[in-house]
């Protein structure tokens, strides 16, 4: 079992390679990004029904092109505190998840805990077949088996009106944590900010 007492040298030590292998599902596979992605990446993130609900507007070609790259580089930085995944179907990519962790301090018992901020994307022609489910399910199970700390806390935040989102936090075994009323500006509006979370400790 990882200790969190190891020091940020020794964490650095052992890190080895931080990429990941491919993970395989029943019907998907997880994998790390190449630059041959962009053009898939970029017909996920372009399109207006994924991005009604994201702080951003629908990508261009050039921001997908980044953006991969930034997944590129992220995924070998050690320690590793970002991970994004391609999911593919049948080879081809239908969505992507990613996870943002942060160490927390201390708390009385001296445990450390992982704070996890929890994402994912699917092309809407793929959705309402249990793809996100499956995809985050393993997410969470192998991020779990990494991570360097007591506690992790995994969290998902999402504009309430995006049902698809919480009913996946539900699904994931995630509890209603906390709602904001008028959170942030995002795109011109005054929006609302729901945030699920669920804590693993003991077995990570
Ligand atoms: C969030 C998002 C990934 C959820 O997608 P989804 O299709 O609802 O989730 P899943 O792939 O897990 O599919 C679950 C649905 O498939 C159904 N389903 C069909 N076959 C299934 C199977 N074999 N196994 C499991 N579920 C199945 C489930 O009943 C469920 O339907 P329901 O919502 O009507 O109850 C999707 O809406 C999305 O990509 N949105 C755009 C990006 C976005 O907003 N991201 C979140 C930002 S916070």
């Amino acid at each position: 079992m990882p200790s969190a007492r190891r020091t940020p040298a020794e964490r650095r030590a052992n890190c080895g390679s931080a990429r990941w292998g491919s993970i395989v599902t029943p019907r998907l596979v997880l994998r790390e990004f190449t630059m041959a992605d962009i053009e898939a990446y970029y017909e996920l993130e372009s399109n207006e029904e994924n991005a009604r609900y994201q702080d951003w507007l629908p990508r261009t070609m050039d921001q997908a092109r980044e953006l991969v790259l930034a997944n590129i580089q992220g995924s070998s930085a050690c320690p590793r505190s970002t991970w994004e995944l391609v999911v593919e179907c049948a080879g081809r990519m239908i969505g992507r998840v990613g996870a943002a962790s942060t160490q927390l301090e201390h708390d009385s018992s001296n445990r450390t805990t992982n704070h996890v901020d929890l994402w994912f994307s699917f092309l809407p022609a793929f959705h309402g077949k249990g793809y996100a489910t499956e995809a985050m399910e393993v997410f969470i199970e192998v991020l779990s088996q990494g991570q360097d700390a007591d506690v992790m806390e995994l969290e998902i935040e999402c504009d309430p009106r995006n049902t698809g989102s919480w009913k996946l936090a539900q699904r994931l075994g995630f509890e209603r944590h906390s709602l904001t009323r008028r959170a942030w500006e995002s795109k011109g509006e005054w929006v609302d900010s729901l945030v699920y979370r669920k804590v693993m400790e003991g077995g990570i």
